[in-house]
């Protein structure tokens, strides 16, 4: 019976589809939103030094944990904490919750773009584009509708299952999203002026180093690369073989930079063509961008394309989300694939909506000072993503002792590996952490 239950758990057809999935995950709203402006806020150039160098050193080893712990259990997260030791069941929940969490505010900004997408459109136009999108966001019926349109498409490529949903969905909206980078990017390198954009991309200013530049690269670095919720435990748990895990976690690391990066390609030589600011936060991408794309030749279709682009990645990214609760609900509960997709969109649309109204009706309803859209950002972020790492990192260093040498053939490297995961990694995400609370 036991194992009539495990051959029924889906796998991926193919080495390549996981890794496009799990890049699919990863290249996201993190990197087209997030990423400019938290490099635009934290100085440029200097930031993208210190994020490369945590990425290709520290978010190696949390990533390798998640796939490793989920390759070899083959079980949904709580199941999969389980396995290692029922008294770790509570950790394993925290990940569907995490996964529930994170989805309930990414999806709010789904819905943001869904709206920016069919007002593109119609080729919309204004005079004052921050009052459109504080406008916008203020108006609960357009953002409730909007998240919940969003919350469907993706929920409707999980209930489809693996191969049919999530890979097809990865395999249609990666490429797309690839192709429509690469034209936004020369469109963006032709504008005049662009020259300053990449300097400031990629000329550091030493003299602006300080250690809030750390804290800010290892937050991105984390939320980039789904590591934390469990989605990379859940997409390991369906691989069917991988003796090269190592060389998959750097593959998808690797792409993911490459994403980032061409991501900061295309936003800030316009941006500083048009001579705005790159720090702009959040509004970097809402309110900047259609500001260019309002005053350069053929912007209402450069406009069309950018935000299928969003769409395409946040989706991709949204989808990988969803899987870890309706892995858990699915396996656990025993229910259908649709049952469990049609419990989490209730589930999710109750806590997003609030989530999307905080901007406007539900402004006055705050938390230690923080709305409901911030604060579940703020604790899934800072908080439940590095918690849960910290976590997995320290049983599979502790209680599982993984070695480097059990998958990587370098002494050195491997070496170097059991050395991150045993102290390393629980030392800086314990520092994550305590910064980040405060
Ligand atoms: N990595 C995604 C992005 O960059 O937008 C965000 C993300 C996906 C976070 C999946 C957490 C997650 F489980």
């Amino acid at each position: 019976m036991r194992g009539l239950m495990e051959a029924k758990r889906p796998i991926w057809s193919s080495k390549i589809s996981f890794i496009l999935a799990a890049t699919g995950s990863a290249v996201g709203l993190g990197n087209i939103w997030r990423f400019p402006y938290v490099m635009g806020q934290n100085g440029g150039a200097l930031f993208l030094l210190i994020y490369i160098l945590i990425i290709a050193t520290i978010c190696f080893i949390p990533m390798i944990v998640e796939l490793l712990v989920g390759k070899t259990t083959k079980k949904e997260c709580v199941g999969a904490y389980e396995s290692i030791n029922p008294k770790f069941k509570t950790f394993g929940i925290m990940c569907p919750v995490t996964g529930i969490l994170v989805s309930s505010f990414y999806f709010v900004v789904g819905g943001w773009i869904i709206n920016y997408f069919l007002k593109s459109l119609i080729n919309f136009k204004c005079n004052d584009y921050l009052k459109y999108f504080s406008d916008f966001t203020q108006d609960g019926v357009s953002v409730c509708a909007c998240t919940l349109l969003f919350l469907f498409g993706c929920v409707f490529f999980n209930a489809r299952g693996i191969k049919k949903g999530i890979e097809f969905a990865n395999q249609v909206l990666m490429p797309l999203f690839a192709l429509l980078l690469l034209f936004l990017i020369v469109v963006s390198l032709n504008l005049p002026n662009a020259h300053l954009g990449l300097e400031y991309m990629f000329k550091p200013d030493f003299s602006k180093l300080n250690s809030q530049m750390f804290l800010a690269a290892l937050g991105q670095a984390f939320f980039t690369l789904s590591i934390g919720p469990g989605t990379l435990l859940t997409y390991g748990s369906y691989i069917k073989e991988d003796k090269s895990i190592a060389k998959t976690a750097y593959t998808i690391i690797i792409f993911d930079t490459i994403f980032a990066l061409s991501a900061g390609i295309m936003i800030f030589p316009a941006v500083f063509s048009f001579g705005l600011e790159p720090n702009s936060g959040p509004g970097l991408v809402f309110v900047t961008l259609p500001e260019i794309f309002s005053q350069i030749p053929y912007g209402e279709i450069i406009s069309v394309a950018f935000f299928i682009l969003l769409l395409c990645a946040a989706m991709t990214s949204g989808i990988s989300m969803l899987e870890i609760p309706i892995a858990t609900f699915s396996e656990r509960f025993k229910m259908t694939r649709k049952k469990a997709c049609g419990l989490l969109f209730l589930i999710i649309a109750s806590i997003s909506i609030p989530a999307g109204l905080s901007f406007g009706i539900l402004s006055g309803m705050t938390v230690f000072h923080k709305t409901i859209f911030e604060l579940l950002d703020f604790t899934t972020s800072n908080i439940m993503m590095p918690l849960n790492s910290l976590i997995l990192c320290l049983i599979a260093g502790w209680v599982m002792k993984i070695k480097g040498k059990s998958f990587l053939q370098n002494e050195k490297l491997s070496k170097l590996f059991d050395v991150g995961l045993k102290y390393v990694v629980p030392v800086v995400l314990i520092l994550l952490f305590y910064m980040g609370l405060k």
